[in-house]
C-alpha cells in the first residue's frame, strides 16, 4: 500500500519572506496527499505561533527556531513521512547542520529577488521594516544566506508555481521517495496555486 512507504525525507524550503515557500509547500502537500503519501508541513509562521512562540528574530533565536523545526522534521522523516519545511532559515550553517543530522535531506531554494518580495509585501512587513517599525527583518536589516549547492532551485519569478511544484515532485519520484504517477499533474490546481502565491507572504 502506498501510504505504508517507509522512506521519509526532509524537504527544506528556504528563501526570503514572500518568495513563495508556503505556496509551494502546500502545493506539494496537496499532490502528495492525492497520492496517499504521508506528508506534513512545518511552516515558519505556524511554528512561531506554537512551539517557537517565545522566540524573536535575533540570530540566536532564529537558530533555536530552526533547530526545533529540524528536530521535529527529523522525527517525522525517520518515520516515513515527507516532512516539508517552509521557513526563511536564513543562516547557511544551521541548514547545513540539519542536513548533517538527517539521513534524507533535500534543500529547495525558493529564489525570488528582494525587490520582488518587497513589492509583493502581502503582510506589509517589508514596509514596516523600511520604516524601522520592525527590526531584524530578513533582507532589510538582517542577512539572508542563499544555499550554495541546493538540490533544487525554484525561481518563482521565472517559473509558475505549478512548474516549481512539479520540479520538486519529479525529484521526489526520481529519488524514489514517492511513487511515480503518469499523466499531467496539478492542472486543476494551477489557477488556485497562482492565486495562493498572490495571497501568500512567506
Ligand atoms: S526564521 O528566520 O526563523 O526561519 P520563520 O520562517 O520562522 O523565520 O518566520 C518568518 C516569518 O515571521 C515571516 O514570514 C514573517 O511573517 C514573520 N516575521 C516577523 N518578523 C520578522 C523578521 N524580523 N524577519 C523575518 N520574518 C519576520
Amino acid at each position: 500500500m502506498q501510504s505504508m512507504r517507509v522512506k521519509g525525507v526532509i524537504l527544506w524550503l528556504t528563501g526570503l519572506s514572500g518568495a513563495g515557500k508556503t505556496t509551494i509547500a502546500r502545493g506539494i502537500e496537496c499532490e502528495l496527499k492525492a497520492r496517499n503519501c504521508l506528508v506534513e508541513v512545518l511552516d515558519g509562521d505556524e511554528i512561531r505561533s506554537h512551539i517557537s512562540k517565545e522566540l524573536g528574530f535575533s540570530k540566536e533565536d532564529r537558530e533555536i527556531n530552526i533547530r526545533r523545526i529540524g528536530f521535529v522534521a527529523n522525527l517525522l522523516s525517520r518515520n516515513g513521512i515527507v516532512a516539508i519545511v517552509a521557513a526563511i532559515s536564513p543562516y547557511r550553517a544551521i541548514r547545513d547542520e540539519i542536513r548533517m543530522n538527517t539521513e534524507n535531506f533535500i534543500e529547495v531554494y525558493v529564489d525570488a529577488p528582494l525587490e520582488v518580495c518587497e513589492a509583493r509585501d502581502v503582510k506589509g512587513l517589508y514596509a514596516k521594516a523600511r520604516s524601522d517599525k520592525i527590526k531584524n527583518f530578513t533582507g532589510i536589516q538582517d542577512p539572508y544566506e542563499a544555499p550554495i549547492n541546493p538540490e533544487i532551485i525554484c525561481h518563482t519569478t521565472k517559473e509558475s508555481i505549478e512548474e516549481c511544484i512539479n520540479k520538486v515532485i519529479a525529484e521526489l519520484e526520481q529519488l524514489d521517495y514517492i511513487p511515480k504517477r503518469t499523466g499531467t499533474r496539478l492542472s486543476n490546481h494551477d489557477e488556485k496555486n497562482t492565486m495562493m502565491l498572490a495571497l501568500d507572504s512567506v
